[in-house]
């Protein structure tokens, strides 16, 4: 088992472990109960993963809410319902939600936890690949509303998270890839994120694809650490997205805004930013951020790992850039974007004409 510890520079109190590792989820409670008081607890999950894994945590002192599966419910009803299910269970300001599933579950369980009752405990047992090596660390917790992604949310830290690498073993092609798209995110941004270390991440991802993608534990289990591991670096800067923790929405600013025109459905959220990094490549190209050589080798990566990289079809410049402009990454209605600079390293910039920006890259 691997075990990081989650710092938070300005708040001491809200570090938290990450344990990542083969089987955890065989006796769950060993590491729960190290890191709550709590006497109930309220597990969050959906229809697909109750009968996967729901049977991991059962528990005398332990309620489920099973939700309807999809990112269009990860909305503000289905918040009232989780939180109208713990009024109901009467938990009380030492207990404590498990959200046992993906980045949906994980988000709104933990936004439910940093509201009730002004805030109860809560613990990621992220299921998906995404989840692991992303979302369930770092603490941003949110629902969507129809103006846009996540605009509803808070940042508020869980007390562990609990990877079980054997529930990747259940999750689809598509959804695998779409976690790997969020690892891949990782090694274009390794340097800014952490100078302490080097993984090597790209190289690690090149001279690795063929375990990766037959799941062999060990490197599974490396690919997390190192994530979890860059993640914190950046979350313990800056764990309010004040200045540099926006890189960690590399390719989010298009991603975000092709998930909303598209409505959620056609895309998930990793082929989403796949397409979004493929376009701040470009971008970058075009503007002379980048040299030809680091371009191709990035491209490479992002095309051997299987992702989607293109659009299929020519999205509305104008309709598009108005999408792009209402995301919460918008600084005083300029948008700010993370851009490739050398091997590994990106900068926040903004400021860009619009027409430079989405003409050929769309
Ligand atoms: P998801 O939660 O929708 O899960 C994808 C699908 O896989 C779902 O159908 C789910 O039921 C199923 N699933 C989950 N675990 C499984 C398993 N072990 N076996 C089989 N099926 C399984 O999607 P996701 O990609 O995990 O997360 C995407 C969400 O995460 C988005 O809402 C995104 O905004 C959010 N996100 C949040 C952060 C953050 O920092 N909080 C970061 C990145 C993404
Ligand atoms: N996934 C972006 C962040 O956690 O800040």
């Amino acid at each position: 088992m691997e075990r990081i510890e989650v710092k938070i520079r300005a708040q001491k109190e809200s570090s938290y472990p990450i344990l990542i590792g083969e089987g955890l989820l065989n006796d769950p409670f060993k590491y729960i109960k190290e890191c709550t008081k709590a006497n109930k607890f309220l597990a969050v999950t959906n229809e697909t993963i109750m009968p996967l894994y729901g049977d991991k945590l059962r528990q005398e002192c332990l309620k489920y809410i099973v939700l309807p599966d999809g990112e269009m419910y990860k909305t503000t009803d289905t918040l009232n319902r989780i939180l109208d299910k713990a009024l109901e269970l009467k938990l009380e300001r030492r207990d404590c939600i498990i959200a046992l599933g993906g980045g949906v579950i994980g988000d709104m369980a933990g936004f439910a936890a940093s509201i009730y009752q002004r805030g109860i405990d809560y613990i990621q047992i992220p299921t998906t690949l995404l989840a692991q090596v992303d979302s369930s660390v770092g603490g941003k917790t949110a629902v969507n509303h129809s103006s846009g992604k996540n605009m509803i949310g808070a940042f508020y830290q869980p007390k562990l998270v609990l990877s079980d690498t054997l529930t990747l073993d259940t999750l689809d092609e598509r959804q695998f890839k779409t976690g790997l798209s969020e690892v891949i995110k990782y090694a274009f941004i390794e340097k800014t994120c952490s100078s302490e270390q080097n993984y090597n991440l790209m190289e690690f991802l090149e001279n690795n694809r063929e375990k990766v993608f037959s799941k062999d534990k060990d490197i599974l289990k490396a690919l997390i650490k190192i994530c979890c591991e860059l993640k914190s670096a950046v979350v313990n800067q800056d764990e309010k997205e004040k200045g540099l923790r926006a890189i960690l929405n590399f390719g989010h600013t298009f991603a975000h805004a092709i998930e909303n025109i598209t409505h959620y459905e056609k895309y998930t959220h990793g082929e989403a930013v796949s397409i979004g990094m493929k376009m701040i490549f470009d971008f970058a190209l075009k503007s002379g951020k980048i040299n030809k050589e680091y371009y191709n080798r990035a491209i490479s990566l992002i095309k051997n790992y299987g992702l989607v990289c293109d659009l299929d079809f020519k999205p509305d410049i104008e309709e598009f850039y108005q999408v792009m402009t209402s995301d919460k990454k918008v600084d005083n209605a300029s948008i700010r974007f993370i851009l490739p600079v050398s091997e590994k390293e990106v900068k926040i910039e903004s400021g860009f004409d619009k027409k430079l920006l989405l003409e050929g890259i769309l």
